[in-house]
């Protein structure tokens, strides 16, 4: 049993693989942070909470003067706002006193096997696997509200999930203006912070930086997880690197507005926060009402960021994804966007469908441009019907003739969105997401959708529902490319519009869960101009996301490599496209535009008609290394090997197989140098067994590879690299 609580000491104590957490009721029912690290045997732990009272300007609880005890320097598990700790908060609450002041009492708790759900949000599942979940209830006597503060842990996993259910269990209503899913206290702050920062077409960049004595947040205030920064934060030690040293990994399960906090106190403590950020956020709750705080994933990693980044994928891979498709190898899609944009027809989708299949290519996926009178971005978004000038007969003749070449056939949505200019929006205009007495701001010449609203839910999976009837649809590609503004949804009272960000997000898990329901056999790939809504909550949904609309191999090195923080190599949608490239210009040889692909869900996304003879045996050559490699990348353990971030001529990674008697290396030269010397340190391999690398054909002990690495030194050129494949052979 992974969870335990000792009655004499009132602790309780959870072992997530090999780590330990515990925490414990404390003075007037606080719960106090005890331990969060590598694993500890049975043992007393009492004297671990922090906490210095003495200071006058570090209040005591009531009934305790003169007490050592202040929650202003405690270490504790779910803190709250305006009772005596004026650090960060993971719970304010303002109730019918007009106060904001909160607090939490213990009043009880369960033990039960399996792992909590969400209503209506993504949460990880155990499936088939052990799990434990504690539910800690805690209440504040004035308010009435009563928090559960759920804890979960699955067999295997070095992961501890967690998430806040509010309920009223008073007699009148309050408002919440901050619910954090979850804190994390941790008595020492000599620790970096490692994030996601970003823009369009520059995604989870890698930011390090140490941690000091303020506060820091990373968030969204977009209505959506967004381009600029991602749902996931690391607390590593200083010296902790790729393979070595302890590290914190800390992902919410969310894709609306987000806040994840930080703050190192006057005593040297650190404290996280987690959750929905409280910044345009106010939820009434009325009695027997609850509210559900999204679901926090908290990894201890001893091994590293590489070991927190493959729990991570392992958990995200197989107990968040979900469907036919998780852990099946994705088709080989050719996607026509970059290829025509929105300039195509029936005729030109099927010369390349033609191509695609002639090459070996799986999948013909039709972008932006089908439907009403889009010809460009200016119009039609809402009016899902086909344009049959351009698509002659309507969707199923393409879809059949493109599946008689022997192709699947995917097509692109970007639901959530309405153009000015469309039959939805003359028949709809309250449909428009807008602040009452405002004017709605307009990006990529569109509004939003709103979200909140059940008919607009019904309408959009009625029609999306017809179109995906109408034909052989095997894919869908969701995107979304603006984010909210005048975000408070005239279908709710004044007093309730607070609550449109998130009543927003939860309306999208609801058409996606319809959806997907639905079309069980459909793949489902997110998008957000890129990959602005790369988080975690959307692989629930969709198991693959389009990373970026940045194609740029050299590029998406950084990219993708940000991107492994966090996310399985199953879910990093990656192709390749033409050169020059039409974001940057710049020209990389095509090996290399396929090597960088072959780290992810791999595809083309260029015209196939325009390959030279030469180009296109590359391509019939990449398909087949993707059809030996494939299940190795999506399965296999992903190990960082040089970062891009810090070396601006080199960038590796690679794949292991689960027993480690097969691997994948990349190897690439964003820019070359004279004199060019690199031996690459593999990593993950079996130090006793020896493997065979295709490059050198040499057979070399796991150990050597590991720790001398393969020798690279040669004259490289600007975007060259090298795939190598290594089988243990003794
Ligand atoms: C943004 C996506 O990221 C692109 O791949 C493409 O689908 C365009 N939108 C279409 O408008």
């Amino acid at each position: 049993m992974p969870i335990h609580y000792y009655e004499q000491t009132q602790t309780f104590r959870i072992d997530a693989g090999k780590t330990s957490y515990a925490f414990r009721v404390g003075p007037r029912g606080v719960l106090l942070h005890l331990y969060f690290g590598p694993h500890i045997p049975d043992e007393d732990l009492s004297g671990l909470e922090f906490s210095l009272g003495l200071a006058s300007f570090s209040p005591n609880p009531p009934g305790m003067a003169g007490s050592r005890f202040s929650l202003d320097s405690a270490l504790q598990e779910y803190p709250v706002n305006g009772t005596g700790d004026y650090r960060l908060a993971a719970l304010s609450i303002r109730g019918q006193n007009g106060s904001s002041a909160t607090s939490l009492r213990y009043r009880s708790h369960e033990i039960r096997d399996g792992k909590y759900a969400l209503d209506g949000m993504p949460a990880v599942y155990a499936g088939d696997a052990a799990a434990q979940t504690l539910d800690v209830t805690v209440e504040d006597p004035l308010t009435g509200a009563e928090v559960h503060l759920l804890y979960g842990v699955i067999e295997g996993f070095d992961a501890i999930t967690r998430a806040a259910v509010i309920r009223n269990a008073g007699d009148a209503p309050f408002v919440i203006e901050k619910a954090a899913s979850a804190a994390l206290d941790l008595p020492r702050m000599d620790f970096d912070l490692i994030h996601l920062y970003g823009q369009w077409a520059q995604e989870r960049q890698l930011s390090r930086a140490p941690l000091t004595h303020d506060i820091r947040t990373i968030a969204s205030k977009r209505g959506a997880s967004s381009h600029y920064h991602n749902t996931f934060a690391a607390l590593a030690e200083r010296s902790a690197d790729e393979t070595h040293g302890g590290a914190y990994g800390m992902s919410l399960v969310y894709s609306g507005n987000f806040a994840i906090e930080t703050e190192c106190d006057a005593y040297g403590a650190t404290r996280a926060v987690l959750g929905i950020n409280p910044v345009d956020f106010a939820w009434t709750l009325a009695p027997g009402e609850q509210f559900a705080a999204p679901e926090a994933v908290l990894v201890c990693s001893g091994e590293g960021l590489g070991g927190m980044s493959r729990t991570f994928h392992r958990l995200y891979r197989r107990h968040l994804c979900r469907g036919e498709w998780k852990e099946k190898i994705r088709p080989i899609l050719v996607n026509n966007w970059e290829a025509t944009y929105f300039d195509f027809d029936e005729e030109k989708l099927l010369a390349i469908a033609k191509d695609a299949a002639a090459l070996g290519i799986e999948m013909l996926v039709m972008d932006d441009g089908w439907f009403g009178r889009r010809n460009d971005d200016k119009r039609s978004l809402g009016d899902w019907f086909v344009n049959e000038e351009k698509l002659k007969g309507g969707l199923k003749p393409l879809v059949d003739k493109v599946n008689a070449l022997g192709l699947q056939f995917g097509i692109w949505f970007e639901p959530e969105m309405i153009s000015p200019d469309s039959d939805l929006c003359r028949a709809h205009p309250d449909w428009v997401l807008c602040a009452p007495g405002r004017e709605p701001s307009i990006a990529r010449n569109q509004y939003v959708l709103d979200m909140t609203r059940q008919d607009v839910r019904d309408y959009l999976f009625e029609t999306i529902s017809g179109v995906l009837r109408s034909a052989n649809i095997a894919y869908v590609k969701w995107d979304f490319n603006r984010n909210l503004t005048e975000a408070a949804s005239p279908a709710l009272p004044p007093e309730r519009r607070g609550e449109t960000f998130h009543r927003y997000v939860l309306g999208l898990y609801d058409l996606l869960e319809r959806l997907t329901a639905a079309f069980p056999h459909i793949l489902f790939e997110g998008c957000s101009g890129g990959g602005g809504r790369f988080d975690p909550a959307m692989l629930y949904y969709s198991p693959q996301i389009w990373t970026s609309d940045d194609t740029d191999a050299i590029e998406r090195c950084r990219i993708q490599y940000g991107t492994s923080f966090v996310y399985p190599p199953s879910s990093i949608s990656a192709h390749v496209s033409a050169v020059p490239n039409h974001q940057t210009g710049r020209v990389t040889d095509f090996a290399t535009r396929g090597n960088v692909a072959m780290a992810g869900a791999f595809g083309y996304e260029l015209d196939l008609t325009k390959l030279t003879a030469g180009e296109k045996e590359l391509v019939k050559q990449q398909v087949a290394q993707y059809h030996a490699y494939a299940p190795l990348v999506q399965d296999g353990d992903f190990y960082r090997l040089i970062n891009p971030f810090e070396d601006e001529n080199r960038c590796a990674w690679m794949s292991v197989s689960p027993d480690r008697s097969e691997a994948l290396a990349t190897f690439i030269v964003p820019k070359t140098r004279v004199n060019f010397t690199s031996c690459l340190r593999l990593a993950g391999l079996d130090p006793d067994r020896f493997y065979k690398d295709s490059l050198t054909g040499s057979v070399r002990s796991g150990s050597l590879l590991m720790n001398a690495g393969i020798n690279l030194s040669r004259a490289w050129k600007d975007g060259e690299s090298v795939l190598i494949h290594l089988k243990a052979v003794r």
